[in-house]
C-alpha cells in the first residue's frame, strides 16, 4: 500500500516538475495572441477504455477547463476551440443529443467561475441551428461576460470555415445591394469585419490533438499565417505540460509572413 502511494506521489511530482520547467521556459514576450484548438480524439479515448464515445466528450470538458485556466494565467488574448462542426450533425442522434446537453450543462456549471476569471465568452458559428433553449443559454453567457476584459474565449459550434465565408459573402453582397459599397471597393479589412472573430487578432497557433494533421474546415481565413502544432495525445489526456510544450515550440518558430527571416 505504502509503495503504491509512494509510487503515485513520485510520478505526480515528476509531472509537476516537467510542467513547471516548461512554464519557466516559455518566452512571455513571444506568446501567441490567439490560440485555436481542435480538440480531437474524445471518441478514440473512450473506445480505448471500453467506454461509450460520450464519456470521452464529458472527459474532454475537464481538459478544456484546465487548458482554458492555463490560457487565463498566461493572459493569452484569444482562445478558440472547435466544439461542434457543421459536419458533426452526421453523428448518431444519441451522441449529438449528448453533446447538446453537455454544452448546456457545462455552461450552467462553469459560467460563474468563467465570469469571475474575467473571461469574455462568444459562441461562433451558425447559432440558429440550435434549439431556442440552447441559443438562449449561449446568448446569456455572451451578454453576461461581454464587459469582461480577460481572455476572449470563443466556442465554435455548428461552425465551418467555408460556411463562415459564405455568411461573409452574403453580408457583403447585402452591403453592395444596399449601395453601401461597390464590389471593387471590397477589401480584406471589410471581410475581417464580418468574420465571427471580428475585432480579434488572427490565429497565431493551432493545436490539434489525436494525430490527424489537417485543419478540418476550422477558421480558414483566420489561420492564413498560423503555426500548426500536432500531438498524438487524445484530447481527454492532453495536459497543461503539453500545452506549455506547444507554446515553447511556438516561441522558437521563425514567422516570416511571406517576408524574409529577421534572423538572417
Ligand atoms: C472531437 O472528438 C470532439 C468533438 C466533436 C466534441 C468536442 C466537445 C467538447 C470537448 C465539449 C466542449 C464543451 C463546451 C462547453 C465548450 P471526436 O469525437 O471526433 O473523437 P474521435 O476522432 O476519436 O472520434
Amino acid at each position: 500500500m505504502l509503495k503504491k502511494l509512494f509510487g503515485k506521489k513520485k510520478s505526480s511530482n515528476k509531472q509537476i516538475n516537467t510542467e513547471k520547467e516548461l512554464l519557466d521556459n516559455i518566452d512571455r514576450s513571444r506568446l501567441p495572441r490567439h490560440v485555436a484548438i481542435i480538440m480531437d480524439g474524445n471518441g478514440r479515448w473512450a473506445s480505448g477504455k471500453g467506454m461509450v464515445r460520450s464519456a470521452g466528450h464529458a472527459s474532454g470538458v475537464k481538459t478544456l477547463k484546465t487548458i482554458l485556466r492555463a490560457a487565463v494565467d498566461l493572459k493569452i488574448e484569444a482562445f478558440t476551440v472547435y466544439a461542434f462542426s457543421t459536419e458533426n450533425w452526421k453523428r448518431p442522434t444519441a451522441e449529438v443529443d449528448f453533446l447538446m446537453k453537455l454544452f448546456a450543462d457545462s455552461l450552467a456549471r462553469e459560467l460563474d467561475e468563467m465570469d469571475e476569471l474575467g473571461i469574455r465568452i462568444k459562441f461562433i458559428g451558425r447559432l440558429d441551428g440550435f434549439s431556442p433553449y440552447l441559443q438562449e443559454q449561449f446568448d446569456n453567457a455572451c451578454r453576461r461576460t461581454a464587459d469582461n476584459t480577460g481572455v476572449r474565449f470563443n466556442v465554435a459550434v455548428n461552425y465551418g470555415g467555408q460556411d463562415e465565408m459564405v455568411r461573409v459573402a452574403q453580408a457583403l453582397a447585402e452591403d453592395v445591394k444596399a449601395g453601401k459599397t461597390l464590389p471593387e471597393d471590397i477589401t480584406a479589412d471589410m471581410i475581417e469585419s464580418h468574420l465571427d472573430t471580428s475585432g480579434m487578432p488572427p490565429v497565431d497557433l493551432v493545436i490539434r490533438t489525436s494525430g490527424d494533421m489537417r485543419l478540418s474546415n476550422f477558421l480558414i481565413w483566420q489561420t492564413a499565417y498560423a503555426e500548426l502544432w500536432f500531438t498524438d495525445t487524445n484530447w481527454p489526456d492532453f495536459t497543461k505540460a503539453e500545452f506549455f510544450e506547444a507554446l515553447v515550440d511556438f516561441s522558437k518558430r521563425d514567422r516570416r509572413f511571406g517576408g524574409l527571416s529577421k534572423k538572417k
